[in-house]
């Protein structure tokens, strides 16, 4: 009898298991500047993804052996390597989900806007190659100064005439990630159960964690409170100091990006109820970009949602940062116009 309980339960589980692998769609994701610090492991990260089926890997240089590397891991997708211009078209074509950690980290001293000359190039180019070969693809943008860099994906998309702003994204998990673990140690509570959105911008003070609303809730003095705050602004800083000269966060990173991607995902393919703070367009503030939660859908953002509560501190954090948010914002719109 037992035999024969679990042979009929295990025809169950292939029935389930058939009817799942059936029901989850193909999806092919590009990531663009795959063979640095953040793409290989995000590239790697990305293969382990049972939702993706085509995993493309394009960077100026040493694509191949990234590809030839990941691609030997036993998991649904399959993997290609692109390298150089000339193959951007092939990299990007057909693509569901294109995620873009092309371009120079920081160096101890460097602010991510000492970035902006570099980066800003490399961003405007790769995003008019969006808009040809994957105009309804989603947009992760990681490239710093991320304020600056989805605001100039944006007018390089409207001059393209594909911009849908359901579909570009400033990846801010890091901070999320970031304000999570600190708080998790200060409030003594399990780090897998907490819950800490985080609005505002990628760049110091734009940064702003909302400890009032996190969750588990925990009693910590106003010190503390502040001291989480400036801990979680200044955590690419403290990354870059210790890696001291060698680049900035990849790995956490990689993490962050692979978690976010993965929400995108899972909200293309109808999962409800997928909410994750990222920078987008918004009309949440007066600034026209702008970081909250966001619920994901089957074409991008299906709902910016509104900030809830702050405390007096929160609230002079959110008019502190939005000057140099604004300031931002205007330097990639002006650039991408040039
Ligand atoms: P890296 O130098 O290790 O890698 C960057 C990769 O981009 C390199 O492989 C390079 O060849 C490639 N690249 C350069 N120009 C390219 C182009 N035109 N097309 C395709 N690829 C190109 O740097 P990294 O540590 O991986 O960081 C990448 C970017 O991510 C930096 O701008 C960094 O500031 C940013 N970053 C953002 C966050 C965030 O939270 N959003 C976190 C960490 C780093
Ligand atoms: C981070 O937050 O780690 C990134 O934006 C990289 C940096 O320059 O700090």
């Amino acid at each position: 009898r037992s035999v024969l309980v679990r042979s009929s339960s295990s025809a169950k589980q292939s029935l389930l298991h058939r009817s799942f692998s059936s029901s989850v769609p193909e999806r092919k994701v590009a990531i663009l500047g795959a063979a640095g610090g953040i793409g290989q492991p995000l590239a790697l990260l990305m293969k382990l993804n049972p939702l993706v089926s085509s995993l493309s890997l394009f960077d100026i240089a040493n694509t191949p052996g990234v590809a030839a590397d990941v691609g030997h891991i036993n998991t649904r997708s399959e993997v290609v390597g692109y390298m150089g211009d000339d193959e951007l078209a092939k990299a990007l074509a057909g693509a569901d989900l294109v995620i873009i950690p092309a371009g120079v980290p920081r160096k101890p001293g460097m602010t991510r806007d000492d970035l902006f000359n570099i980066n800003a190039g490399i961003v405007k180019n790769l995003c008019s190659a969006i808009a040809k070969y994957c105009p309804h693809a989603l947009v992760n943008m990681i490239s710093n100064p991320v304020n600056s860099t989805v605001p100039i994906a944006a007018e390089i998309f409207k001059k393209a005439g594909m911009y849908d702003e359901k579909k570009l994204f400033g990846v801010t998990t890091l901070d999320v990630v970031r304000a999570k673990t600190f708080y998790a140690g200060k409030a003594n509570v399990p780090v897998a159960e907490v819950n800490v959105p985080v609005i505002g911008g990628h760049a110091g003070v734009t940064i702003l964690p909302l400890f009032s609303q996190a969750t588990p809730q925990a009693n910590l003095s106003n010190d503390v409170l502040t001291a989480l705050t400036k801990r979680t602004q200044d955590g690419g800083t403290e990354v870059v100091e210790a890696k001291a000269g060698k680049g900035s966060a990849t790995l956490s990173m990689a993490y962050a990006g692979a978690l976010f991607a993965d929400a995108c995902l899972k909200g293309l393919n109808g999962v409800p109820d997928v909410v994750e703070c990222s920078y987008v367009q918004s009309t949440i503030t007066e600034l026209p970009f702008f970081a909250s939660k966001v619920r994901l859908g089957k074409n991008g953002v299906e709902e910016v949602l509104d900030l809830g509560p702050l405390s007096d501190f929160e609230k002079q954090g959110l008019e502190a940062l939005k000057p140099e948010l604004k300031s931002s914002i205007e330097k990639g719109v002006k650039f991408a116009n040039q």
